[in-house]
């Protein structure tokens, strides 16, 4: 069973979006639809599957469905058609109280523009979910000291959202998303408002975060080194459609249409790139030379290793955070995976 499981979804805005569905099934596009009918089409039969522990990212242009898409997630929007299931069960047959319990245990949400509160500190900010949840003052301060901790922010516990830069900021919102514990995290263009720098900094705290909590996430964005930075898989929309789904490797290396193409064009991809992504598994690599071994993590990004590799003409040994071998790369498949197209 996947985590989440969309089936089928169409979200037409509009006065009467039932009327329009059969021309939207009939295949009339996004433009067609708004000329004829002045209803919009926010998605279109869209259909996907979030395991477990992965990070999903959805990426398209703006106006593509990517907001409407997560709101679909914690039903800040219900659909015109289809189902969504979480953990099996569908959230449209929730009731209010099931809703609400839903979304305080299950889901937490990080925002472009952080969404703090102005009046609350860092701590108070931290804890609001927790605080929602009906936790205990002194449980919640605990709890949020932990998450502070974990985001690097230590020593701003008592200082109020406008004291601290963008970057911190946001690092106040992901510590409140982790603060509650849900399993699901939705992050909707959370690092978009944030300079180059800062933002690269946040996606690395992002992912070393996530290879200890596991979470599953799903993590919005325009841009598409920041998809293949942080996705395990990601699905692209256009116009409301879902045009591919996949691995970062199988998005740079067979995009689906045009519209993907102009995306991957001149991406970099030592920088996008994870050991884990282009690795063959520990149990299948009988063949290979081990005499010559460099150890890289899992997560680490190929430009991070790609010159030691090189030089030394060795293979990769790739191995996670305890130090277990998960799996191999070869000279070869090292440089071959920068250069095919
Ligand atoms: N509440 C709404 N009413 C009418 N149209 C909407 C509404 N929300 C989104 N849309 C339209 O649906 C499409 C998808 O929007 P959105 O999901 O916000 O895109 P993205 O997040 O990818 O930028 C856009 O054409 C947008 O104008
Ligand atoms: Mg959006």
């Amino acid at each position: 069973m996947s985590k989440i499981e969309i089936n089928n979804i169409y979200k037409i805005f509009g006065n009467k979006p039932d009327s329009i569905m059969p021309m939207v099934q009939d295949g009339a596009t996004k433009d067609e639809v708004l000329e004829q009918t002045g209803h919009t089409v926010g998605l279109d039969n869209v259909s996907l599957n979030i395991e477990e522990g992965e990070t999903f990212v959805c990426m398209g242009l703006s106006g593509s469905g990517k907001s409407t898409l997560i709101r679909h997630l914690n039903r800040l929007i219900d659909p015109t058609a289809g189902e969504i299931l979480i953990d099996g069960e569908n959230v449209m047959s929730f009731n209010p109280e099931q809703l609400i319990d839903f979304r305080r245990h299950k889901m937490s949400m990080v925002f472009q523009r952080f969404g703090l509160f102005p009046h609350k500190t860092v701590m108070q900010n931290v804890g609001y979910g927790l605080e929602m949840q009906g936790k205990s003052e002194e449980e919640r301060d605990k709890v949020a000291m932990e998450k502070i901790e974990a985001v690097g922010l230590n020593g701003f516990e008592n200082q109020f959202p406008n004291q601290l830069s963008g970057g911190m900021q946001q690092r106040v919102g992901l510590a409140r998303a982790l603060a509650t514990n849900s399993d699901i995290m939705l992050m909707d263009e959370a690092f978009s408002a944030l300079d180059p720098l800062i933002r690269s900094d946040m996606q690395k705290q992002l992912i070393d975060l996530q290879s200890e909590l596991k979470k599953t996430i799903v993590f919005i964005t325009h841009d598409l080194d920041e998809s293949l930075r942080l996705g395990d898989h990601i699905g692209i929309l256009n116009a409301g459609k879902l045009v591919q789904v996949g691995t970062p490797v199988d998005i740079i290396m067979n995009p689906a249409d045009d519209y993907v193409k102009a995306f991957v064009k001149d991406v970099n991809r030592a920088k996008v790139i994870k050991a884990k992504i282009i690795m063959t598994n520990a149990n299948e690599t009988n063949g290979i030379d081990k005499s010559n071994l460099v150890k890289v993590n899992e997560d680490q990004f190929i430009e991070e290793f790609l010159p030691q590799i090189v030089c030394t003409n060795a293979n990769c040994e790739v191995v996670d955070k305890s130090g277990n071998t998960k799996g191999y790369i070869t000279n070869k498949e090292l440089q071959s995976s920068l250069t095919k197209s």
